[in-house]
């Protein structure tokens, strides 16, 4: 019977050090969850001023991935040069304001809609804004969209 009670009480030891244990897991694990860092301004990639951008004309941003569309209008999109079929860097045809893809010859429109497959969802974007009178760009969040929306372009 003492041994029975020896080894009850070091189960419950046990099982009581095992949930404090877990419960501090968790907690920490929330901490680090509540600490994820904010969207800072040097997540930004600084396209230039916004009245260098000509209306009508796509801009390509090799080094950041991505190509900055202005509309007639003065709206702009910043649409990422990755392929949505197989990932491949598209590439802007200047004569046509298109973006093709060399890999398999997906072409896409200066909103980012696919224009020709095998590709078949536009071209993620990345959301932009104003500041200071420069366009910046939130190349660290690309946006993943199954359809343009006017809601994607921005304006000043
Ligand atoms: S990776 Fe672009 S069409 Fe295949």
């Amino acid at each position: 019977m003492k041994k029975f009670l020896v080894n009850r009480r070091k189960f419950l030891r046990s099982f009581f050090y095992t949930l404090i244990s877990l419960q501090v897991v968790y907690v920490f694990v929330r901490l680090l969850k509540i600490k994820k860092p904010q969207n800072t301004q040097s997540d930004f990639y600084e396209a230039g001023d916004i009245s260098f951008f000509e209306n009508g004309k796509m801009y390509p941003f090799g080094s950041a991935h991505f190509f900055l569309h202005r509309f007639e209008d003065g709206g702009f999109i910043a649409v990422s040069s990755k392929c949505t079929h197989l990932g491949c860097a598209v590439q802007l045809k200047a004569d046509s304001q298109l973006l093709e893809c060399p890999c398999h010859a997906s072409v896409f429109n200066n909103k980012g809609e696919v224009l020709s497959p095998p590709a078949s969802r536009p071209l993620d974007y990345y959301p932009v804004v104003f500041e200071n009178g420069k366009v910046l760009v939130d190349i660290a969040h690309p946006v993943r969209r199954t359809k343009f929306e006017t809601t994607q372009i921005k304006y000043t």
